[in-house]
């Protein structure tokens, strides 16, 4: 599949009003009106030209409700619903109504082997509103790399492996191998990782660990995370950089039971001269204390003090 990176992620949530804080108070998103189709209802933020990238959706539940894998056109569209359909994935076709809340040409449904909802789409809404935020002067990256990552915990690497490579289509960046355990990175563009997920047992169980957003200038994540420890938003994750990306950024705990990190400067890479790298440590070079990290620390030793 011709994947071009996250395009959009989807969030339930009974206190919608808490994300406006987190998203544009905090992390420095910009709120918009959303695609002009749309039926009102959700909260729509802003990172770029696009009519949204994050849409919170007033419901029962504090959740993450969906990701949506960008593609080019009309015809990669139809040839991922395909390969989807033969490799025996439920595929269920957008319809008229749910492009029009997406804001998309075109959009299709379906769930990988843990249930966590994703679709891909084409043909996103431009808003012509130049894009400026309060909290993001310097904006954020986004351009032909997507809005950034999603980490999941899932029970078994090799299911995802074959679902999120053989099916979908994302190619291994590297990965950390930690005995029986393991996390694993993944690209479809530039960007280091667009999806990745760890196989640890951690607190909450399978399910999204965290969405990344990466802001183009560092003073922005500095000033976020100013932000986050006066208004006392819990922070999971200090400000650290990973060894791998080496993504400079920290963690906010949010509301439905994930996370979200702000980074800056993670790599890109060319896809013509990378190796897959394997990683055995800790996965930081500095920083990133917090509850997140000790969680992945215990579940991968219990026994350690
Ligand atoms: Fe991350």
């Amino acid at each position: 599949m011709e994947l071009r990176g996250l395009g959009y992620v989807g969030i339930g949530s009974r206190e919608p009003e808490a994300w406006r804080h987190l998203g544009v108070d905090i992390m420095g998103l910009m709120p918009g009106d959303g695609p002009p189709t749309a039926e009102p209802g959700p909260l729509w933020f802003r990172m770029d030209e696009r009519c949204w990238r994050v849409a919170v959706h007033p419901g029962e539940a504090d959740a993450f409700m969906y990701a949506g894998w960008e593609l080019p056109n009309r015809g990669a569209f139809e040839a991922g619903v395909d390969e989807l359909q033969r490799c025996g994935v439920k595929v269920r076709r957008g319809s008229e109504a749910l492009r029009a809340t997406r804001g998309v040409a075109d959009v299709a449904q379906f769930d990988d082997p843990f249930d966590n909802h994703h679709e891909i789409f084409y043909g996103a809404m431009i808003d012509e509103t130049p894009f400026a935020a309060p909290h993001a002067g310097g904006g954020f990256v986004t351009d032909g790399v997507g809005m950034g990552h999603a980490l999941y915990v899932v029970p078994s690497s090799s299911d995802a492996l074959d679902f999120f490579v053989r099916i979908m289509g994302f190619r291994v960046t590297d990965e950390f191998a930690w005995g029986p355990f393991g996390a694993v990175f993944l690209h479809a563009t530039p960007r280091h990782h667009s999806i990745a997920w760890i196989d640890l047992p951690l607190p909450g169980g399978p399910g999204l660990n965290h969405v990344m957003i990466e802001a183009a200038s560092l003073a922005d994540v500095g000033r976020a995370y100013d932000r986050a420890i006066d208004a006392k938003v819990p922070i999971v994750n200090s400000l650290g950089q990973h060894s791998n990306d080496p993504m400079l950024s920290f963690y906010v705990g949010a509301p439905g039971g994930f996370n979200v990190e702000l980074g800056w400067n993670g790599l890109m890479i060319d896809e013509r001269t990378w190796n897959v790298r394997t990683y055995t440590g800790r996965g930081e070079l500095w920083g990133h204390r917090g509850d997140f990290m000790d969680s992945i620390a215990e579940a991968k030793d219990p026994a350690a003090p």
